[in-house]
């Protein structure tokens, strides 16, 4: 194809994904900017297939498998399971970064002098990048998958460890560089040494995170994968890979700025590592625990006609019930008998950024009535019923009462501020974060015990 034609369609491509990173963050033109993007991504694979000259077997050969895997993935994944995915795609990126990496410094060299010092340490780093990322997105699908513990693993002396790692790194590229420069292939043996700290550092990052902190984890990763692609693009000479990387590069790395503001966490304390650990319940959550007040289903639908303003505070158990529609169901129920309905939605609710919006929109519950914590956590005073639909951490008052809570900080859903919390859960199992909720026994609080779906059925069958 033209090389003009090939530049315009990279720059439109570019616009695309602008316009589809903008219509994402709002939940009315979501689907709009998702829209942008596959467009937007259809337009830079066939320019760039366009560009390939020759070997067309293995591209299409590759596209197909690619695609196909990609495909069967994507239709199997259940909404529940979409953090883990997402991990272990930020994984596959990581490791082309590495791939491409070799494959260009093995190839045949196009550089001289300072462009070749420069070559250099592009590939140097795109590998170094590409090989954290990989390893960590590993360790980061087994933690979230439950196949590694979610507890961290916290070795002494661990940041002088890593800072051994980062000065040995810094030293072996000088020695890398060094040597391709003196020519006849040198330089593989130090690339070999850092892509093996690399994946050791990564691995040793990501072990020493608790479950607690795991959503941040998982948007760095992001964030490392554009920053890893944005290199091979440099590497390539690739323009369209250098922007599109550095736009996922950097809105991963907003986004992880924003959910450590919801968990109260500072971005470096987080990859300091060491927060979370699932057996931390503390003693103060443990003392307060006393008896809990059980209900039944038709006892809740009559306290939801007795009420008149209702808050629907859903987390990752509505998820797991896909009681979503159900949810709406009730809620049209009562706006019907004149009731006001809103949904309070916690940043980090669910197991990935957004989760309660995309079930929520997938329902069809108008926006409108759809808000964020920072919006309605004043309101609940005046609230009369709150549902608390298979949520736990992010209604968690220890959070803000016991400093020793592993996640003291977070901000919560107050729910308990308001007449009566209903918490819809099957039984008294810790949530994420693995502890106990003092909610459960305040003298406000009611028990639904069951699926979420299926006490919601009995819920709207009795109202
Ligand atoms: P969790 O604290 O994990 O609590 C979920 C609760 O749902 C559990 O206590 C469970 O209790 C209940 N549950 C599970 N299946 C259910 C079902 N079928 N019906 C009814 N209840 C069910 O969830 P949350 O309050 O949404 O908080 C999110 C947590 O995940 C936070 O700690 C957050 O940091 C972490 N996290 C978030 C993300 C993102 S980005 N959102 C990513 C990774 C981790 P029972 O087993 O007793 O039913």
């Amino acid at each position: 194809m033209n090389p003009g034609i090939v530049t315009v369609s990279y720059i439109g491509a570019t616009i695309l994904f602008i316009l589809a990173l903008g219509g994402l963050s709002n939940q009315e033109t979501a689907r709009r900017g998702n829209i942008y993007g596959i467009i937007g991504m259809t337009i830079a694979l066939l320019a760039t297939i366009s560009g390939v000259t020759g070997n067309y077997g293995i591209l299409i050969g590759g596209l197909a498998i690619g695609g196909a895997i990609g495909f069967i993935l994507a239709k199997r994944v259940q909404m529940t399971e979409m953090p883990e995915l997402v991990a272990i795609l930020h994984s596959l990126v990581g490791l082309a970064a590495v791939l491409v990496g070799f494959a260009n410094f093995l190839g045949p060299a196009h550089h001289t002098g300072v462009e070749l010092t420069i070559h250099d340490i592009e590939t140097y780093l795109g590998i170094l990048i590409g090989a954290v990322t990989f390893s960590g997105s590993i360790i980061a699908f087994g933690k979230l998958s439950g196949k590694i513990t979610g507890n961290p693993m916290l070795i002494p002396g661990r940041h002088w460890f890593n800072l051994g790692l980062l000065a040995a790194s810094v030293y072996i590229c000088k020695m890398f560089v060094d040597q391709s420069a003196a020519g006849h292939g040198g330089g593989l043996v130090p690339l070999l040494i850092m892509t093996g700290i690399a994946l050791l550092f990564g691995i040793h990052m990501v072990m020493a995170i608790g479950g607690a902190d795991m959503p941040v984890v998982v948007s760095m990763l992001n964030s490392y994968s554009g920053w890893a692609a944005s290199a091979t693009g440099f590497m390539l000479s690739n323009d369209l890979l250098i922007v599109t990387g550095a736009l996922v590069g950097s809105s991963g790395a907003i986004l992880s700025y924003i959910m450590c503001r919801a968990m109260n966490r500072k971005f470096l304390s987080v990859i300091a590592g060491g927060f979370g650990t699932t057996s931390g319940a503390s003693a103060a959550a443990e003392g307060e625990q006393g008896e809990v007040v059980a209900m039944e289903p038709h006892e809740v639908a009559q306290l939801l006609k007795d009420s008149k303003e209702v808050m629907i505070i859903p987390g990752y158990g509505m998820a797991v019930a896909q009681a979503q529609h159900i949810v709406y169901e009730i809620t049209k129920a009562l706006r019907a008998k004149k009731i006001n309905v809103r949904f309070g939605i916690h940043p980090v609710a669910g197991r990935m950024p957004g989760h309660m919006n995309v079930l929520l929109a997938e329902a069809r519950v108008p926006y409108d009535i759809v808000y964020e914590m920072d919006e309605i956590n004043d309101d609940f005073p005046n609230i009369d019923v709150s549902i608390v639909i298979g949520a736990n951490d992010i209604v968690n008052p220890s959070a803000q009462t016991d400093p020793n809570s592993p996640i003291a900080g977070m901000p919560v859903m107050e729910c308990w501020k308001g007449q009566t919390t209903i918490v819809l859960k099957r039984g008294m199992a810790t949530g994420y974060a693995g502890v106990q909720n003092p909610l459960f026994f305040k003298e406000n609080t009611r028990m639904l015990f069951g699926d979420a779906g299926k006490s919601l059925d009995e819920v709207f069958k009795a109202l």
